[in-house]
């Protein structure tokens, strides 16, 4: 079965986003989880889903212009997510939304659509976000891997990753690494 991998970048209190509703603490929004080459897919929850849309078409369509949310040109390791996720299918989870600029994306209306994508065949599937929907697909069970960047800072006001989690889970560490700039990569398993 295709394993679902939830990737987040958070700060020392979980936040994942500050209280304008962007994480502004994050230096660049490539894969530096080492997802690409592993999955084919991406799901993500409404909420994120515009913000998502708006920053990956600005770099696709402007390359070389400064970016909403950090500031700057986008990265070489941006441009290549960029690229990827174009071609890659996109699922978003909503019972609202009903259309997309993004390429190739379509929408799930419930859990068990997910579960069914999961035993299609496929390489797996990165869980890209928002809190609300990593926090209720883990608890739904649903989540096999989460792999956070932990970054030196404590957000204060913000959204919480776990803040909608209602069940307890064993996370098993898998990986632990120091990188520049005083982060920590973490790879678990949800047991
Ligand atoms: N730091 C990071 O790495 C990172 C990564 C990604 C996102 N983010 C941040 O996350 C924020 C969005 O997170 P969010 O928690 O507000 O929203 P979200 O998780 O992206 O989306 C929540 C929405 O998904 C839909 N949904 C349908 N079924 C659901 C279910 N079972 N559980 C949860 N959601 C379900 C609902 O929309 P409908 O009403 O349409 O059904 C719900 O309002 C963004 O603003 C972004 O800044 C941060």
């Amino acid at each position: 079965m295709r394993k679902l991998i939830a990737a987040m970048k958070m700060s020392a209190d979980a936040k994942v986003e500050g209280p304008e509703g962007v994480a502004d603490w994050v230096e660049a929004w490539s894969d530096n989880y080492n997802l690409m080459p592993q999955i084919d897919a991406c799901l993500m929850g409404a909420g994120m889903f515009p913000g998502y849309e708006k920053y990956w078409t600005a770099i696709r369509s402007e390359p070389n212009k400064p970016v909403w949310i950090t500031g700057k040109a986008p990265t070489p390791e941006e441009l290549a997510w960029g690229r990827f996720a174009a071609e890659t299918p996109h699922y978003v989870l909503s019972s609202t939304m009903t259309s997309a600029l993004w390429p190739n994306t379509r929408f799930l209306r419930s859990l068990d659509e997910i579960a069914a994508l999961k035993q299609q065949p496929g390489k797996d599937i990165y869980l890209v976000g928002g809190a609300r929907t990593t926090a209720s697909l883990i608890d739904a069970g649903l989540v096999d891997e989460l792999r956070l960047k932990v970054y030196p800072l404590i957000g204060g006001p913000g959204k919480a990753l776990f803040e909608a989690t209602e069940r307890r889970r064993g996370l098993e560490l898998r990986e632990v690494k120091q990188l520049e700039g005083g982060r920590l990569s973490l790879f678990y398993g949800i047991v």
